[in-house]
């Protein structure tokens, strides 16, 4: 019962899911719901001319056609969430009639029924004044500029630089320098974004999909000049997510704007389509590396300059180029961050979030020059592997890179790959074998939790955190049942509700750090409690005790030294007359983020096969070994990288959201078009852990999983493309018709 941390437990929701007794946002179906649709622009500048709303406003069913013409003024309150971008301002919806971006929500129709409500939308005629956005970055490189939040004094992204780069690559015996292209793709996840709103007065309950239902709480409660706690968040489960999530973007507000108008509950489900336009996308980046190398292959230069795109409106900024300071020992780095505010809606955290478009870059560049050095690939990593953090100058709180490269090789069979490009076949195909690191920070936001112990001897935990598919339900379960001494099965996990302990978003691959840690305390805090009152209590077979005096044992308080029995939580809890609770929050030791960089680093392989008449690509093998510190529940953490893995074959061979340069339209916002990998895409694929125990990173251990395991598997695959075929290709995804040029 103790040690319950490590095991590979199966999903505790496991069956809710595949049973469809778990529900989603859309589940929540309320009496007497209307449902609402949203109109989106087909403009991608400019303004809106007319709004045919009484044409459509006597189709059947329908109860309001809502626009900017008609739509209440919202207070659009101060309130930045730790998502939402520092610098600009969030769209207002429907409060103007100017239009920023192809797919703007421009009108709302609700209508007693879904199909009433789509036959009302689709008819409603919108008119504008259109212009022509600029939404392509190729050529615009010149008019990208600092982040105003870098300008504000903001480090993260700031430019820095030790040694003298530029001079150092100028004198290099050996040099790569090279663009990299990375489209814009767009979240898909299974569930999509939606929302029922009901008011009851001025309170009004969103079941919404959300990685962060606090911060949609906050958010949706400026918004409408609310106070916080009017407003309720409810989302117990989330079909997948991957940054998508982590805003609240303007459906939520356009769902509680039609509840408000018609004074019942609405209903909101957006489209396919409208999540390619309305809901954020990884921003298309564009790179430049260059590398120096003296010949024995020491780095003697490194370049790294990203510029990624953000909207006119806000600033969307991610960690584009901050791996290329410290994942290599190089006395000469220089690496620089730009944005390029362009015609579209603003981007957003897409899982592995600035690294993996960043390390895209880097690690192919260090495989070029591999070749152009004549060392294998992972021996030049063994060969430039750092002491420390050069960027930070401090240690890393562990690093164990080249063990997870070591483990890697023996596993993937490298010492079996024929270094020269284009010379391993299998019948037609030709075969190629790449590998890439992967990198990701191991951050720990401060989280909150409650504790309860209850008669019936079972634990209750509370945390408004998220679980969008990684297993959170199932971990935290574990670290409490740990902490408590309890069964796994006594004790049950709640969170997504607004209402509970706040917790920080889920993403940033930090939820197992900060939520875990905040239910450690909470459960050591209610076990404080519970002694507490035992001590207390004549009944008590530890009356009289001191409180340290007295220790937990397999969920019993006992004397210390003493064998006897002691006592059980659900008796103290009985004596107590009903539930003991603590609430308890924690977050990370400032000293250790001063003295200790902390990072999850990875070693991720890949085997291609490239058909040399048609051009297809599969993936044969693909195997990722991370260093991510203590592995909570190893099955659930492999299942969560391999899920990563699948993200980044999208990447290297699939994902591209193209956009039509006249109007801003992305012109594949369809599963059919738009390619993600499908099960017969995904071949051999297996994810594993190293041995890493880390005593500083916070007290579990954990460094966290879930960006990581997208960050090296497009470069491995881009590399595994060279050694197969001799086609170096930098531009994301790498396609049919690059295999033919
Ligand atoms: Mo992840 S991009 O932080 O949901």
């Amino acid at each position: 019962m103790t040690n319950v941390i490590g095991k590979p437990l199966p999903r505790i929701d496991g069956r809710a899911k595949v049973t469809g007794g778990a529900r989603y946002a859309a589940d929540f179906n309320q009496k007497g719901q209307a449902y609402a649709v949203i109109v989106s622009a087909t403009a991608g500048l400019g303004r809106i001319t007319e709004i045919g709303a009484d044409a459509v406003s006597a189709m059947p069913g329908v109860i309001a056609v809502i626009s900017h013409l008609n739509a209440p003024r919202l207070v659009y309150g101060e309130h930045k969430g730790s998502i939402d971008p520092a610098i600009g301002e969030r769209l207002h919806v429907l409060q103007d009639d100017q239009v920023r971006f192809w797919g703007q929500p421009v009108a709302i129709v609700v209508a007693d029924t879904l199909d009433h409500a789509e036959r009302a939308a689709a008819a409603l005629r919108v008119a504008y004044a259109a212009e022509r956005p600029v939404v392509d970055p190729t050529g615009l490189l010149a008019s990208a500029v600092v982040p105003e939040a870098t300008r504000r004094g903001g480090r993260a992204h700031a430019d820095a630089e030790r040694g003298d780069a530029d001079a150092a690559l100028a004198s290099a015996a050996v040099k790569v320098d090279e663009s990299y292209d990375i489209a814009r793709e767009n979240h898909n996840p299974m569930e999509p974004h939606a929302t029922i709103a009901a008011w009851d007065g001025d309170r009004l309950t969103l079941w919404s999909k959300s990685q962060y239902v606090v911060n949609e709480q906050a958010e949706i409660a400026a918004i409408f000049g609310l106070p916080v706690e009017n407003v309720q968040v409810i989302c117990p489960f989330v079909g997948g997510a991957f940054g998508t999530s982590l805003r609240t973007w303007s459906h939520v507000t356009l769902a509680a704007i039609a509840a408000r108008e018609v004074g019942r509950p609405v209903k909101l489900v957006l489209t396919r389509k409208q999540m390619f336009f309305t809901t954020g996308h990884r921003p298309r980046t564009l790179q430049r590396v260059a590398l120096g190398a003296a010949r024995d292959g020491k780095l003697t230069s490194l370049i790294h300059e990203g510029v990624g795109e953000t909207s006119r409106y806000e600033e969307f900024i991610e960690a584009l180029t901050s791996v290329s300071g410290f994942l290599y020992s190089c006395p000469n780095v220089r690496t620089r961050y730009r944005i390029l505010p362009l015609d579209t809606g603003t981007p957003t955290y897409m899982r592995g979030p600035g690294e993996a478009s960043g390390v895209f870059a880097l690690e192919c560049a260090v495989d070029e020059l591999s070749y152009k050095l004549g060392i294998d690939p992972i021996e030049l990593r063994r060969l430039n592997e750092p002491e420390i953090d050069e960027a930070a100058d401090k240690p890393f709180s562990s690093r164990s890179l080249i063990k997870c490269y070591d483990a890697g090789a023996e596993r993937f069979g490298w010492s079996k790959r024929d270094p020269k490009p284009r010379s391993m076949r299998d019948g037609r195909l030709l075969i190629g074998m790449g590998v890439a690191s992967a990198s990701y920070p191991a951050f720990h936001a401060p989280s909150s939790a409650l504790a309860r112990l209850l008669p019936d001897g079972t634990a209750e935990i509370e945390v408004a955190a998220s679980d969008m598919g990684p297993g959170t339900y199932t971990s935290m379960t574990q670290v409490a049942a740990e902490t408590l001494g309890l069964p796994i099965e006594n004790v049950h996990f709640s969170l997504g509700r607004s209402d509970f302990p706040p917790a920080p978003s889920h993403g940033g691959s930090w939820t197992m750090a900060s939520v875990g840690s905040a239910i450690r305390a909470a459960c050591n805090a209610v076990q404080e409690e519970a002694a507490r009152r035992a001590v207390a209590d004549q009944r008590s077979p530890v009356f009289g005790a001191s409180v340290d005096g007295v220790m937990w044992e397999e969920g019993r308080l006992r004397r210390r030294g003493d064998t006897a029995a002691g006592q059980a939580y659900g008796d103290i809890a009985a004596s107590a007359g009903g539930p003991i609770e603590a609430n308890a929050s924690a977050s990370r030791d400032p000293d250790i983020a001063d003295r200790y960089s902390m990072h999850a680093f990875g070693a991720v392989f890949a085997e291609i096969a490239v058909d040399p008449d048609v051009g297809t690509i599969r993936v044969r093998r693909a195997l990722g070994i991370y260093g991510a510190g203590r592995i909570v529940n190893p099955r659930l953490a492999a299942s969560q990288c391999t899920g990563g893995m699948v993200g980044g074959i999208g990447m290297a061979l699939m994902e591209r959201t193209v956009l039509d340069q006249r109007d801003g339209r992305p012109v594949n916002a369809h599963m059919a078009d738009y390619l993600v990998p499908v099960n017969l895409d995904i071949a051999d694929i297996e994810a594993h852990f190293v041995d890493e125990v880390d005593p500083h990173v916070n007290a579990l251990g954990v460094k966290g999983l879930g960006e990581i395991a997208l960050v090296g598997m497009a470069p491995a695959i881009a590399n595994a493309v060279f050694h197969a075929t001799g086609k170096r290709v930098r531009t994301l995804p790498i396609r049919i018709e690059d295999m033919l040029a």
